[in-house]
């Protein structure tokens, strides 16, 4: 995620604001920027890498100047690169900003038909024209920003400068964080605390439709429409560590709850409520490029495959296309039978997995179309594919991967949904449902999080010395169940166990035994009676069973010892709550073992070896 600051006062500002910069590491960024108000102009230097590559240059070129902004960026619109890195100028207007604007097609046609010289490809480049446009009938950079940000849809933090208002930067806030520091003779903006607590611990969260100036030890609030608002500095005693994981206790706990956040990212500018359909522009396939597809095979390690087993339920459910699921490590190399016709989705959260990646060169060097879905911008599997579907989960610090599943489960529902309707498979009606309940998920995810962390924390220590733990369940639930599984052998070290339900009396049955806790995946769906009927078996050899069924299920409550409702909702998206409790308690058991939770033993965020 992008990380923004801003100061403006009686010291330098450059120190000031790389050192916040560097507070603001672990939102991780792939370049970073500063812009100072000098001598007359507002001077940029800004860098692709790492922050020592930005103090690297600003050695040679130094900013001085009392008022100025800077950005750490984590691309979403346009690769990598210098002329995509924050702060973006047009004339005399310089922005740096965090979010995504949904609309940014249609500004960037309306803004070039204008004859604007957009040169990146970023969303934020089109603020800084537009901010620059309104100055020509505004009277002051607020105005100008005010009118501007009536024609954003989507997420936003914004800091902007102009050269003719030298001692002034505006900032405002949908959807992004964005938080204000005071202090005698100065005036802060940061995207997060832990940037600020080094200079002030007095700090105004501005909320969503706010706008603020900042001027040396003057903060002035108002909302977007122009009421002024009064609101008092909070103070602040977090320690700098707290503060990086929001005052939780590992980057993994904060990513658990980020999710609906994250989906919210995913989704955001991709649903067409009215028309029941998916803005295929983003996907990177053409509606000639769906009649093509025979036949969809997904590549995927580790926690990515399970949501591409999931994926291929969705596909075939909601687009009867034959789809098939392999584990990228398996299908590289076998000579495996692939080829035109074939649309082949490598999902990955960091685009740089060696099997995923060989794997989906080999299948593109035969003739099939490469899908990447992936989280990491410009990383390399979304490199060689031949289109890209990103999730907007944001970076992912906690090797065990929690937020960035959930944003990929999304979007390959998404995929199976624009599949669907292109094949004629899903009626409209049917797919304006799906999205209607999809667009609910990130409040009910917030729900189930909130609703089951304590009861999770509490099944977590009741059965904290379980040396095996059983995950069953079906049809979609059954990629769940694996999660569940690998979340906890990864965090916790317990030996676990994910099965599709049906088979467990094909062998694993033999397992159960009183010490074996057993977490069965029940919610209302089409297999609900046969996978309540394992939870009776499983029961009746006496293990102590945990189920996680549809809120007010009496049946599942009486069947089971320990009961885990998460709100009731189409089959193909239970998944999106069901995980839920599962990443929390394999947290929980872990946290409670006192296991390195967020760097794992013998773990790598990212595997790029054999
Ligand atoms: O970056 P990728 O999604 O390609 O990574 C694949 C696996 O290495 C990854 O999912 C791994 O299983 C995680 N540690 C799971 O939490």
């Amino acid at each position: 995620m992008c990380g923004i600051v801003g100061y403006v006062g009686p010291e330098q500002a450059a120190p000031i604001l790389l050192d916040g910069l560097r507070r603001l590491e672990y939102r991780g960024y792939d370049s970073a920027g500063l812009a100072v108000r000098g001598e007359g102009s507002i001077d940029v230097v800004r860098a692709v890498g790492k922050l020592r590559k930005l103090e690297g240059a600003l050695r040679e070129r130094p900013l001085p100047g009392r008022v100025g902004i800077g950005h750490t960026r984590w691309a979403t619109h346009g690769r990598p690169s210098e002329v995509n890195a924050h702060p973006h100028v047009a004339g005399p207007v310089v922005v740096v900003h965090n979010g995504i604007i949904e609309n940014h097609n249609e500004l960037r046609e309306r803004l070039v038909a204008a004859g604007c010289d957009v040169v990146s490809d970023t969303d934020t480049e089109l603020v800084a024209h537009l901010v620059h446009l309104a100055l020509k009938e505004e009277p002051s950079l607020e105005a100008a920003v005010r009118k501007t940000l009536s024609e954003l849809h989507g997420a936003y933090a914004i800091a902007v400068l102009r050269e003719d208002e030298p001692e002034r930067i505006v900032v405002a806030k949908s959807a992004s964080p964005l938080v204000l520091g005071v202090a005698e003779g100065e005036a802060y903006c940061a995207s997060d605390i832990p940037a600020l607590l080094p200079y002030t611990r007095d700090m105004i969260f501005l909320e969503d439709g706010e706008m603020a100036v900042l001027e040396a030890g003057e903060v002035r609030i108002s909302t977007v429409a122009g009421e002024a608002v009064e609101r008092e500095p909070e103070h602040i005693d977090w320690s700098p560590v707290m503060a990086e994981k929001a005052g939780f206790k590992h980057f993994m706990l904060k990513e658990i709850f980020e999710q609906p956040r994250a989906i919210e990212d995913t989704l955001r500018g991709r649903l067409d409520r009215e028309g029941g359909d998916i803005n295929g522009s983003e996907l990177g396939l053409s509606d000639g490029d769906a009649a093509e597809v025979q036949r969809v095979v997904l590549l995927a390690c580790g926690t990515s495959h399970h949501a591409a087993l999931a994926g291929r339920y969705f596909i075939e459910q909601l687009a009867q296309v034959p789809a098939v699921v392999e584990l990228a490590s398996e299908f590289r190399g076998r000579n495996a039978v692939v080829g035109p016709g074939d649309l082949v989705v490598a999902v990955s959260q960091s685009g740089e997995t060696l099997d995923t990646l060989v794997a989906a060169k080999e299948a593109k060097a035969r003739g099939a179309k490469v899908l990447a879905v992936a989280n990491v911008i410009g990383s390399a599997i979304p490199r060689m594919a031949d289109a890209v579907f990103y999730t907007h989960a944001g970076p992912e610090i906690g090797v065990a991967s929690t937020k960035c599943f959930t944003a990929q489960l999304v979007n390959l529902l998404l995929l199976a949904l624009w599949l669907g309707r292109r094949k004629g498979t899903l009626p409209p009606e049917e797919s304006r449902r799906l999205v209607e309940e999809l667009a609910r998920i990130p409040v009910l995810m917030k729900d189930t999080l909130q609703g089951t962390r304590q009861l999770v924390a509490n099944l977590a220590r009741r059965y904290l010395d379980a040396r095996d733990v059983l995950f069953l369940g079906r049809g979609l639930s059954f990629p769940m169940a694996l999660e569940g599984a690998l979340k906890l052998k990864e965090i916790s070290y317990v030996h676990a166990e994910g099965y599709a339900a049906g088979e467990m009396k094909h062998g694993p049955i033999a397992l159960i035994d009183s010490r074996v806790p057993v977490i069965v995946l029940c919610p209302a769906d089409s297999s609900y009676d046969r996978s309540l009927s394992n939870l009776e078996e499983a029961k009746a050899r006496d293990a102590r069973v945990i189920a996680i069924a549809t809120e007010g299920d009496e049946r599942a409550r009486t069947a089971s010892h320990d009961l885990v409702e998460v709100p009731a909702v189409d089959e193909v998206l239970t998944p999106l709550l069901t995980v839920l409790p599962l990443q929390l308690y394999a947290y929980y058991v872990a946290d409670f073992k006192g296991t390195d939770v967020d760097q794992p033993r013998n773990l790598a965020k990212t595997v790029t070896v054999e």
